[in-house]
């Protein structure tokens, strides 16, 4: 298979992010090889995290865009008009397919694009246009074309949750909060777009568009922001139990779609209550389906790119790929047994035999294997008259636990089989 050939337009924090991708994709899982065409940005000369040396060079996007050599633009420059807009305009009429990031052109121009690129017969993509990473575009379109979406909702602006989060966590006001994220690089030294509520307003617009089939119209959109919201109001509503996070959401009623962004209380136990720090969540409703919850990180260069990249993948033709989408050039790896003697902390929950000194064996068995006891605790003796003992452990290996209750069955100590599960990082 030929290469798919893309050219980049926007080489900031994801365009680089997709060259690096570019760069290691025999890693990847694509149908075929990637070749860049051709690269654009304001600057050739500023300093990048990636070499762009060995790809052609073009001043101007839309050059690009119609560049004959270009199968795929992708466009990551950013702003609802201006020259994203003209470049995107320029690759459809010239016929190449288009993969965006850009919300803001997406939710103010997204159905006239798509009304150019279906007269192309061409595809206009744009995954990491809502929620970074998380692939939920492809999800409602797709993989729930079967489903009656009633509602979509979610936290859809990492920067939002981060300050509304933090600031209940440390006690801290929005000001001294939003200063340490812009400062760290969590938020835009200009964050009028998220804090306002727009760039979350933007993403569940073009949700909706998808969810309900509906006309994107961005005027009729309803949009608040958390910058009015104080650590007064985050903790007493904490006290009461409920959380305030800025939601976006669009909804089915009879008169049509209602879209609006606005900070809402949810109860402590709501599934998007939850959510923290800069992660972002999408609820899907409908039926048959029933709730649907994807979770993961809204933005960063890695996990934009990724989806960027996974729209490149699906514009291979032809269009059928392998059932587990495996191509001949992919490394073959092999499936292995898992390891065999992992370094975990282990919960250990066993039986003592009611006589003295079968605790003290317990942990001396554990001691001499060279395992350390982080948490211990002991029940009362059962009608039986065993008593039950759970140990957490440090971090050891398999072995060495199999080794303790390998001495401890020599002994009699445990009255039936102890149970040894491996404890997960939290992550
Ligand atoms: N960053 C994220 O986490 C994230 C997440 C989801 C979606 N997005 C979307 O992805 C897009 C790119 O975001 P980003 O964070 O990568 O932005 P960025 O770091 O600001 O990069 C923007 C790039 O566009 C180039 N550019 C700006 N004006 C231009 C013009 N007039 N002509 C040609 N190139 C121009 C810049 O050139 P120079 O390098 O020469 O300055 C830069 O390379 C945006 O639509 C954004 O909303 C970003």
């Amino acid at each position: 298979m030929a290469p798919l050939k893309i050219g980049i337009a926007g080489l900031g924090h994801v365009g680089c992010g997709l060259i690096e991708l570019v760069q290691r994709q025999q890693d990847l899982r694509l149908p075929g090889k990637v070749a860049i065409a051709g690269v654009s940005a304001r600057s050739q000369s500023r300093n990048r995290p990636v070499a762009i040396d060995s790809y052609p060079w073009f001043d101007d996007a839309a050059t690009l865009a119609e560049d004959p050599n270009v199968d795929v633009f992708v466009e990551l420059v950013g702003g609802s008009d201006g020259p994203a807009k003209f470049a995107v305009e320029t690759a459809l009429k010239a016929g190449k397919h288009v993969v965006t990031a850009n919300k803001a052109l997406i939710a103010k121009h997204g159905m006239a694009l798509a009304k150019l690129a279906e007269e192309k017969q061409v595809d206009l993509l744009f995954e990491a246009a809502v929620a970074g990473g998380i692939p939920v575009v492809r999800v409602l379109r797709d993989s729930l074309a079967g489903t009656e979406v009633k509602r979509v909702a979610g936290i859809l602006n990492g920067t939002c949750n981060y300050l509304t989060s933090t600031m209940l966590e440390q006690g801290r006001e929005y000001d001294d909060v939003l200063a340490e994220a812009q400062r760290l690089g969590y938020a835009e030294a200009d964050p009028t777009l998220d804090v306002s509520g727009m760039d979350a307003a933007h993403k569940a617009a073009i949700l909706s568009a998808i969810a309900f089939s509906a006309d994107l119209d961005f005027s009729k959109v309803s949009v608040s922001g958390i910058d009015q919201i104080s650590l007064l109001d985050l903790r007493m509503a904490d006290r009461l139990g409920f959380r305030i996070k800025l939601i976006a959401e669009g909804v089915l009623t009879q008169a049509g779609v209602v879209c609006r962004v606005e900070p809402l209380a949810l109860p402590a136990t709501h599934p998007l209550a939850r959510v923290n720090g800069s992660l972002n969540t999408v609820r899907i409703e409908g039926d048959p389906v029933g709730a649907i919850t994807l979770t993961g990180p809204g933005a960063g260069a890695g996990p934009t790119a990724s989806a960027v990249m996974g729209d490149v993948a699906k514009l291979f033709r032809p269009a059928i790929r392998p059932a587990f989408g495996r191509a001949e050039h992919h490394k073959a790896r092999p499936f292995v047994a898992g390891a065999a003697d992992e370094v975990a902390p282990f919960f250990l929950r066993i039986r003592l035999a009611d006589e003295p000194g079968a605790l003290a064996a317990l942990t001396e068995a554990l001691a001499k294997e060279g395992v350390s006891v982080d948490k211990l605790l002991q029940d009362s003796a059962d009608e039986s008259g065993a008593a039950p003992v759970v140990i957490i452990t440090h971090r050891c290996p398999r072995s060495h636990m199999a080794a303790a209750l390998a001495r401890l069955e020599k002994i009699s100590i445990p009255v039936d089989a102890p149970r040894l599960i491996r404890i997960e990082a939290a992550s």
